[in-house]
């Protein structure tokens, strides 16, 4: 695995319908948050199964082994385990990184009763505040300030809320329910996120004894308890990653069969690509794409789940490029998510900006180039292009796909793709 310091580059040669299986990997958004759940357990272990190898599952472990666990992996397993205390201090480095790092908020205040946990980082979209986060805890006595970029967060004992998220935040919600599984007394979590993920990691802290009722809704009641016990999670397959295999199907009109999904998480992207004329076949845990014809244009708006994920944009911005007609995509759940935009119009993209409404003239072929990756899934989204266009397309950065898809490139080429990597990404562009 790189590190973020080791970028890369891929060369497509595009134009090859895709054709074969891949299977999928666990998610990487159902991943962190469990593994930050370990925190919670003050005696043994937690283990987890089905764990991708991903640049950030790599960074949150880095985190809690900063705090003090004992972190194991063996494949696609995980053990995590925390012996006393967690320390309650954590590293900027790591912590600039990547934003699901906050989510270890939620749980070290539960356990240490304070947390120093400077603003964190991750994908280049938007400003991404975390003041739900601070209003809920808040609202279980804790105490919140901010001091020179960082969060210093204190609570003797975190006491049971009633709390109402006044937009269904993902990363709030996760570090309420793990705050709250240790509270004294019941909170009551309202419009709480829907995402698959959260079920996941709802499943999981039930698992280890949490007491949590409304699983799947947008209303979460936790009973708090004194402590937790050991347990084994499996992690869901990647709903993320699932659907990018089937765009690049889509977009190259191959045939493709992702192994191993939930196709029900998908079923915004189902939706919209039957709209858009692409079959996708169900069959027990397979989705297969056969789309040898072109899309017809889509309007698409980004949601909270069970709407279309915003994560699934910037690769639905690519197919749609390459649509019959014009498209409309408005992202609603984050500011400035095009920055994939301008590099797609360097491959012949059509799109028009208009604040956060991208319209998307629909062309019958795009031009390889050299672009460059902004962050995760807009990194993807050039990858895809790349595989439809004609000619040679070189997407740079690629230490961003290396955060949340594994082995994209080994995967891309047993679907018969013709990508090479590259490891010195300075170098190939001064060539
Ligand atoms: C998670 C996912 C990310 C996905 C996003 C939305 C992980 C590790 N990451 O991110 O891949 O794109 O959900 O599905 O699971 N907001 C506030 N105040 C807050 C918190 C959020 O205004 O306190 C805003 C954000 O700026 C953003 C929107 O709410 O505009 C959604 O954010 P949120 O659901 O919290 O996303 P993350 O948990 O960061």
């Amino acid at each position: 695995m790189k590190t973020n310091q080791e970028s890369g580059f891929l060369k497509i040669k595009g134009g090859t319908p895709l054709k074969g299986k891949v299977k999928v990997q666990g998610s990487k958004n159902a991943a962190l948050p469990v593994m930050a759940a370990a925190l919670l357990l003050d005696n043994g272990e937690v283990h987890l199964r089905n764990v991708p190898k991903l640049l950030d599952v790599q960074t949150m472990s880095d985190l809690l082994v900063s705090l003090g666990a004992v972190v194991k992996r063996d494949d696609h397993t995980m053990t995590i385990e925390i012996e006393g205390e967690p320390a309650w201090e954590t590293p900027s480095s790591l912590v600039r990184k990547m934003r699901a790092s906050s989510l270890v908020l939620g749980p070290l205040l539960a356990r240490c009763g304070r947390v120093i946990l400077p603003l964190p980082g991750g994908c280049a979209i938007g400003s991404r505040p975390m003041d739900l986060h601070f209003k809920g805890l808040s609202k279980m006595g804790a105490q919140i300030e901010l001091d020179k970029g960082a969060v210093i967060a204190r609570a003797d004992k975190l006491v049971g809320a009633r709390i109402y998220l006044d937009f269904p935040s993902v990363g709030a919600t996760e570090n309420l329910l793990m705050a709250a599984v240790l509270a004294k007394g019941e909170t009551l979590i309202e419009n709480a996120a829907r995402e698959p993920e959260i079920d996941n990691l709802v499943r999981a802290l039930k698992s280890m004894g949490a007491a949590i009722e409304g699983e799947g809704t947008g209303i979460l009641r936790v009973r708090g308890q004194k402590e937790l016990n050991p347990a084994t999670i499996d992690i869901i397959p990647d709903r993320i990653e699932a659907a990018t295999y089937l765009l690049a199907g889509a977009i190259t009109r191959g045939d493709i069969t992702v192994k191993g999904v939930v196709a029900e998480h998908l079923n915004a992207l189902l939706a919209k690509l039957d709209e858009a004329g692409i079959e996708v076949i169900n069959k027990e845990n397979e989705l297969r794409v056969n789309s040898p014809a072109r899309p017809r244009g889509l309007t698409v708006k980004t949601m909270p789940y069970p709407g279309f994920s915003t994560d699934l944009q910037p690769q639905m911005m690519a197919l749609l490029s390459l649509a019959e007609g014009t498209s409309v995509i408005y992202e609603t759940i984050f500011e400035s998510r095009f920055l994939h935009a301008s590099e797609l119009q360097k491959m012949g993209a059509q799109i028009e900006l208009q604040g956060n409404t991208a319209i998307i003239h629909g062309q019958s072929s795009l031009i390889g180039a050299e672009v460059y990756a902004t962050d995760l899934r807009g990194g993807a989204a050039l990858v895809l292009a790349g595989l439809a266009a004609e000619g040679e397309t070189v997407v740079y950065d690629v230490h961003h796909l290396d955060r949340g898809y594994e082995n994209m490139a080994e995967k891309l080429i047993l679907l018969g793709a013709e990508v090479c990597e590259g490891k010195d990404n300075i170098k190939a562009r001064k060539q």
